[in-house]
């Protein structure tokens, strides 16, 4: 490959969301607005949340929990017999085939007695943990995290809101602690020093890929990833990498931003390359509830008789979405 371009990714601080100056606010807003229409991808910086913290507890989670525990965990498309996890649960590597494996868990309120885990409706489940004598600290630390990147993200979807010109709750009242569909992964990119090559995609420009390229299914996508550079976005331009910070999350819209918005703020397409490399990947999927429609609209040209994308409730979005997501891409 020849040498790829650097894409401009700014570094926002994102620290007046979390407080009550409307102008600082309003900057902050101004800076996710240009990002948005350039390269989709921006930087959050002055977070809050302990990075360096949850990298550790996440790989002492991947260094401890065996395959048989994996097994007792896994999803339904590993293990037939957990036919009520669809998304929660752990996906496995499958030595020779594939090399990445993840663990993925949804809304800590998800339990038994929710009215939507007691008259099941897609997308809801409870959160499987592993056996909490063999892993004390590991349900407690990935719960808390839930909540501490759901608050980062109450704060982004403010600065969106006012980037978009509307109030600044326009999204949170549509983001809940009882009812939001958002999920954590927490992804483990392995070193193997026979790397299997069926593991490796080859794009069409040649590149060596280990997720080919995608839109996000999602709102907004909230990402920590290790400090080891590994994205590509599409630009006009062609790909660029993303540099790596793992002081910071890695922030982007996905397709419902884009269905609502009439892609004013597009998806940006982007993919993983391959790197033999041991390192996390930890995205939060921000999701709405199952019935939290936000009606299209046209930014910057209100009042414009335009085509007009139908109205769709993010149960019904996410549903259509991750199933889209798998066919186009493969199982993870
Ligand atoms: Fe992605």
């Amino acid at each position: 490959m020849g040498s790829v371009p650097v894409a401009n990714v700014p570094r926002i601080d994102v620290s007046p969301l979390f407080g009550d100056d409307k102008e600082a606010k309003l900057r902050v807003a101004k800076q996710i607005d240009e990002v948005s229409r350039g390269t989709g991808f921006f930087y959050a910086v002055n977070h809050g949340v302990d990075l360096p913290g949850l990298s550790r507890n996440t790989a002492k989670f991947h260094q401890e929990i065996t395959d048989d525990e994996k097994w007792e965990l896994a999803i339904r498309a590993y293990n037939k017999e957990h036919q009520s996890q669809v998304r929660s649960g752990y996906y496995l590597s499958i030595p020779g085939k594939k090399a990445v494996e993840s663990f993925c868990y949804l809304n800590p309120s998800f339990t038994p007695d929710h009215p939507r885990i007691a008259n099941p409706t897609p997308m809801h489940e409870v959160n499987v943990w592993p056996d909490e004598k063999r892993h004390p600290e590991f349900r407690p630390f990935a719960e808390k995290h839930y909540w501490d990147v759901f608050g980062v993200s109450e704060a982004l979807l403010r600065g969106y809101a006012l980037a978009l010109g509307k109030e600044e709750d326009f999204f949170t009242r549509h983001f809940r602690r009882d009812t939001t569909l958002s999920s954590v992964v927490l992804i483990r990119y392995p070193y193997i020093e026979d790397y299997p090559i069926p593991a490796i995609k080859i794009a069409d420009d040649g590149e060596k890929l280990s997720f080919e390229w995608h839109e996000d299914v999602s709102l907004i996508t909230v990402l920590y990833q290790s400090d080891v550079q590994n994205l590509q976005v599409k630009t006009p331009q062609g790909w660029q990498d993303i540099e790596a910070d793992d002081s910071a999350f890695l922030v982007n819209c996905g397709t419902y931003m884009a269905h609502i918005t009439h892609d004013y703020y597009p998806a940006p397409i982007h993919r993983v390359k391959w790197v033999n490399a041991e390192r996390q990947s930890l995205p939060f999927f921000v999701n709405l509830g199952w019935e939290d429609t936000v009606k299209p609209w046209h930014p910057g040209s209100e009042g414009k008789a335009e085509e007009e994308n139908p109205a769709v409730s993010y149960g019904e979005y996410l549903t259509g979405g991750l199933a889209g997501l798998i066919k186009k891409n493969g199982q993870t």
